[in-house]
């Protein structure tokens, strides 16, 4: 098949993405695919010498892209690629008009925010994941919420937001409706980028001027303390959970991409049968009642009574060498190659 891998974009997530999509254009190649690996906003596409040339079907394998330590600087890049926020280089739309199926390794921004899927609705193209209205809602992590709530399943108290109101009112607000500790998040935001946690005013402040620098609209959730989980869903089937601990601090963008800086257990320890059959069925509840498709990734705090949070949803999780979608799968047998043709057969199939 001819395989168009979309990746890159003008996203915090950009790098995370780029390392998404070369490890799965590989695995595809690996598969016999013709593979054309692009990143929708600089139009670029990668050979072995690495990122930066004319993007092209191929039979070859690529260079495979590595997370920096820090998130990107988007605006150096805007301004030194001359292309401000114009979000689709020009002939992305025809490599993926020339491509039987699209792979979605975009991560954050148009990629997952259920625009690009609208767009490759409209011109009849088929692509990976969920489609544009799930996508839109699991973005949005306020909407979310609600919708879960609606039908009884337990995410963090919280509160969302508006920045542009002043940080004063902010401030005044999560301190009578929320309280401390709590955690602060722009509400359409991933891989932890502007998240922190606060257990006074002034740590409050900080953490909403730093979420603020990301967007408006912002979320503040009490703090779950307890063991942080994630489950992922292909096709019809739930993978085993993995539990995430972090050598220090929270599962924030350091210690989720830079190797060796937190333990994933898949499956984990002491966890019962029966928390597993209820994490499963929580887990399928939400998929349906977001109107997820294909696959998706949910993360969970499991409190010290036994019960489970649901902090979000993700529509196209991380694809990268730590991250936990391929490391559930491969616990349950699914090697990463037979998980990559598994998204585009589900691809093809809606
Ligand atoms: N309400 C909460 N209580 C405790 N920890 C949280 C809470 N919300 C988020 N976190 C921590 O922050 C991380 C990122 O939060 P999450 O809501 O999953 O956003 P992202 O889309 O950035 O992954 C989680 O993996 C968890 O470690
Ligand atoms: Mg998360």
């Amino acid at each position: 098949m001819k395989i168009a891998v979309l990746a890159g974009g003008l996203s915090t997530e950009r790098e995370v993405s780029l390392t998404s999509g070369s490890m799965i254009t590989n695995s595809l190649v690996r598969s016999g695919h013709s593979v054309c690996f692009v990143d929708i906003y600089t139009g670029l596409g990668m050979n072995s010498e690495g990122f930066g040339c004319a993007p092209e079907f191929t039979d070859k394998k690529i260079a495979t892209y590595k997370v920096a330590r820090r998130v990107p600087d988007l605006e150096r890049l805007k301004v030194e690629s001359g292309r401000g926020e114009r979000r689709c280089a020009d002939g992305v739309l025809d490599i993926c008009r020339e491509a039987d199926v699209v792979f979605n390794a975009l991560h954050g921004d148009v990629g997952e925010n259920g625009q690009l899927q609208a767009l490759l609705d409209m011109e009849g193209i088929r692509y990976t994941g969920s489609g544009y209205v799930g996508s839109a809602l699991a973005m949005d992590k306020d909407i979310t919420k609600r919708l879960l709530n609606d039908v009884d399943l337990p995410t963090p108290h919280g509160l969302a937001l508006d920045m542009s109101e002043g940080i004063d009112k902010a401030v005044s607000e999560i301190m009578t409706r929320v309280g401390f500790p709590c955690v602060i998040k722009p509400c359409t935001g991933g891989s932890s980028v502007g998240i922190s946690m606060s257990d006074n005013e002034n740590e409050l402040r900080v953490a909403l001027a730093e979420a603020a620098k990301y967007e408006d609209r912002i979320l503040a959730e009490c703090k779950i303390c307890g063991r942080e989980f994630a489950v992922g869903v292909v096709g019809n089937t739930v993978l085993p959970p993995v539990e995430i601990i972090p050598h220090s601090g929270f599962y924030d963008y350091e210690n989720k991409y830079q190797a060796g800086k937190t333990r994933e257990v898949c499956p984990p320890e002491n966890l019962s049968d029966e928390d597993i059959h209820r994490l499963n069925s929580i887990t399928q509840k939400a998929f349906s009642v977001l109107r997820l498709e294909g696959y998706a990734r949910f993360d969970y705090i499991m409190d010290e009574s036994g019960e489970f949070w649901i902090l979000e949803a993700n529509t196209l999780p991380g694809m990268t060498p730590t991250s936990l979608l391929p490391f559930a799968a491969s616990a349950a047998g699914i090697g990463y190659d037979e998980l990559c043709e598994k998204m585009v057969r589900l691809a093809l199939e809606k």
